[in-house]
């Protein structure tokens, strides 16, 4: 009986450090514990032969699991939640520590902070809008050919992903109507994704952001926005700028303006070389009435421009399609 015991534990050692346990059920060992069975005297052959045959029962139940095991070893455990190299021959885990976060989110929270710390209230643009954000209320006629400057794209059933961040000004007025008429002002940004039917090139793209600033008070005027403007881009870049204007149309702003400043020699400017940043002027009191604020009482400034055209000048990108491309070589230049 200690011999069987004595086998059984042997053999269940082996069961677990083979590569082939099911060889095991036909060790020598069993057999000769089988060939014992015959010599013993007859009140000790029941007792025996049935620890033989329960070891046998055992030593397969072991066998069954431990193949069971190394079949789930063998597959590899995947996280389908995680991001994956798609491109790797085996799904490995990205290294969470080589990631970063994309150039325009860290530029874009640069740019709202910057006027958060102005004082202006920042909203986020809607990305589905309609015909009446993206024109009516803007002051465009019905079927006026300013309309077509816009490109813009359309959804069956005649929804617009704005082609400018002007689509939130209606929305920032009403809003801020109460405050207005209670002796306050409105002082607010949107920022956001807009999307353009354009041929894409290194300085056209059919999807990018913009930043658009709303001011409305009793006495608000270009000087404002000037001031405004100049300070901002001033902090941007952390430098002093000369800045111009000159005449532009937009149907919702009366006077409209392009607001450009010199290239910094910094960044690789020349004296007289001037850059275009974004368009302004002060709202056209259409708009204004369209939100139903007295324009005889209040006036206000606004203006829009991309978010890539700042980053360009900052960081010297020369290809606006790098943005978009998810490339990891210009990516990595941000980390
Ligand atoms: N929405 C205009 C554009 O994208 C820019 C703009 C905004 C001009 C606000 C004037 C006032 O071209």
């Amino acid at each position: 009986m200690e011999k069987v015991e004595q086998i059984r534990s042997l053999l269940f050692e082996r069961v677990e450090s083979s590569d082939q346990p099911r060889e095991v059920l036909k060790a020598d060992e069993i057999k000769q514990l089988y060939g014992v069975i015959p010599t013993l005297s007859p009140e000790e052959r029941g007792p025996f032969g049935k620890a033989v045959n329960s070891l046998k029962n055992d030593l397969e139940v072991a066998v069954i699991q431990r193949e069971a095991l190394m079949e789930d070893a063998a597959v590899v455990a995947l996280d389908v939640t995680a991001p994956w190299d798609i491109n790797a021959e085996r799904p490995v885990l990205l290294p969470v520590e080589q990631a970063s976060q994309h150039p325009l989110s860290r530029e874009l929270e640069a740019v709202v902070d910057i006027f958060t710390r102005m004082g202006f209230e920042a909203i986020e643009s809607r990305q589905i809008d309609d015909d009446f954000h993206m024109f009516g209320a803007l002051n465009f006629p019905e079927n006026h050919p300013a309309r077509d400057g816009y490109d813009t794209f359309r959804t069956e059933e005649d929804f617009i992903p704005p082609a400018h961040t002007s689509t939130m000004q209606n929305r920032i007025l009403k809003d801020g109507k109460a405050k207005l008429e209670a002796g306050g002002q409105i002082a607010a940004i949107s920022y956001g994704r807009v999307f353009r039917n354009e041929d894409v090139d290194a300085t056209h793209e059919h999807t990018f952001y913009q930043c658009e600033g709303v001011f409305v008070s009793n006495s608000a005027s270009l000087g404002q926005m000037l001031g405004t403007l100049r300070s901002f881009f001033e902090t941007y870049y952390g430098q002093k700028l000369k800045i111009k204007t000159q005449p532009a149309y937009f149907p919702f702003v009366e006077p409209g303006l392009e607001f450009a400043i010199e290239k910094p020699a910094a960044l690789g400017g020349k004296p007289g070389e001037w850059l275009e940043m974004l368009g302004c002027g002060m709202i056209h009191p259409n708009v204004l009435k369209a939100a139903g604020i007295d324009p005889q009482k209040y006036r206000g400034f606004a203006w829009g421009g991309g978010i890539e055209r700042l980053v360009m000048l900052k960081y010297g990108i020369e290809d606006l399609r790098h943005f978009e491309s998810g490339k990891l070589q210009f990516l990595r230049k941000f980390h």
